[in-house]
C-alpha cells in the first residue's frame, strides 16, 4: 500500500458524511500523519474518529459550519499552528437542494445551496491562501459535481453552486500557483449517501440508469481525491476530474 500521505496534514470538511469518511479512510490507509475530520454535525464525527484514531494517526475533530467564513480561518491557521503545516484541504461539506423547479423554489432554497457548496467552498481556499500561501505547498480539492457540467432538470440551485465550484477552482489554481497552492476538483457523479434520502426507488433506479458503469461508491471517488491531495498531481492545479461512471458521455 502506497504511504504517499506519510507525515502529511490533511484536513476535510464534511467528514462526517459518505464521501468524507471514505476519503479519510483512504488518506490513513495510505500513511496520513495528521488528518482533521471537520464536520458541522460533530456529533457524527465520532465513530470516524474512533475508527482512525485507533490507527495510530493524530486525528482531531473539529465542529465547522462551512458558512463560517471566520470559523474556517481560525481552523486553518490553528491546525497549522499545532501540526507545523499543512498539506492539504478537502472541501467535501455539500448540501442538495429541494427537487423542484425553478418556480417553485424560494430565494432561501437558493441561497443556502451557495452558502454551503459554493461559499464554505469559498471559505477553505481563501482560508489555506490566508495561512499558508509562500509558507508551504498545499493541494485543495473541491467537491464539486458532474452536474456542475452537466444540467438536471429540478436541481437549479445545486448544479449552479457546483458549476461555481468549478468554476472558482480555475481562478483560485490561477491566483495561487506560484505562491505554492494547487487548486483542483473532482466532480462526481452518483454515489448513493444521505444525500438521496428521501427519493422513491424509482427516482434512483432512474438516475443509476443514466450511469453506464452503474451507480458509483464513495470509494470510487476517494481515489480520485487522493490523486489530486497527493505530490502524484503535482503538475496538476485547475482541473476538474470527471469521475461518474460514463454519466457524461453522451
Ligand atoms: N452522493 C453523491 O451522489 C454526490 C455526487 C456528486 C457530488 N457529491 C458531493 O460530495 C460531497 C459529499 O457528499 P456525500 O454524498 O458524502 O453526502 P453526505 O450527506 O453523506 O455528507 C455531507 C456532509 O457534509 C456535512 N455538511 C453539510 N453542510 C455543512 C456545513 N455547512 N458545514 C460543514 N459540514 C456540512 C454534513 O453534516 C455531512 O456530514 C458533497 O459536496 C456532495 O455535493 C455527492
Amino acid at each position: 500500500m502506497s504511504t504517499r500521505f506519510e507525515s502529511k496534514t490533511v484536513i476535510v470538511t464534511g467528514a462526517a458524511g459518505a464521501l468524507g469518511a471514505t476519503v479519510s479512510r483512504r488518506l490513513a490507509s495510505e500513511g496520513v500523519s495528521n488528518l482533521v475530520l471537520a464536520d458541522m454535525n460533530a456529533a457524527a464525527l465520532g465513530p470516524i474518529s474512533d475508527e482512525l484514531g485507533a490507527a495510530e494517526i493524530n486525528v482531531v475533530a473539529e465542529a465547522l459550519d462551512v458558512t463560517d467564513g471566520d470559523g474556517f480561518d481560525s481552523l486553518v491557521a490553528r491546525t497549522a499552528e499545532r501540526f507545523g503545516t499543512l498539506d492539504a484541504l478537502v472541501n467535501s461539506a455539500g448540501i442538495v437542494s429541494p427537487n423542484a423547479r425553478i418556480h417553485n423554489l424560494s430565494t432561501a432554497d437558493w441561497e443556502r445551496s451557495f452558502a454551503v457548496n459554493s461559499t464554505g467552498t469559498f471559505h477553505g481556499i481563501r482560508a489555506v491562501a490566508r495561512t499558508m500561501r509562500k509558507r508551504a505547498t498545499v493541494s485543495i480539492v473541491n467537491v464539486a459535481s458532474v452536474s456542475g457540467m452537466t444540467a438536471w432538470a429540478y436541481a437549479a440551485p445545486y448544479c449552479a453552486s457546483k458549476a461555481a465550484v468549478v468554476h472558482l477552482t480555475r481562478v483560485a489554481a490561477l491566483e495561487y500557483a506560484k505562491e505554492g497552492i494547487r487548486v483542483n476538483a473532482v466532480c462526481p457523479g452518483t454515489f448513493p449517501s444521505a444525500l438521496h434520502e428521501g427519493l422513491p426507488a424509482e427516482a434512483l433506479a432512474a438516475i443509476e440508469a443514466k450511469h453506464p458503469l452503474g451507480f458509483g461508491t464513495p470509494d470510487d471517488i476517494a481515489g480520485a481525491i487522493a490523486y489530486l491531495a497527493s505530490d502524484d498531481s503535482r503538475w496538476v492545479t485547475g482541473h476538474s476530474l470527471v469521475v461518474d461512471g460514463g454519466y457524461s458521455l453522451p
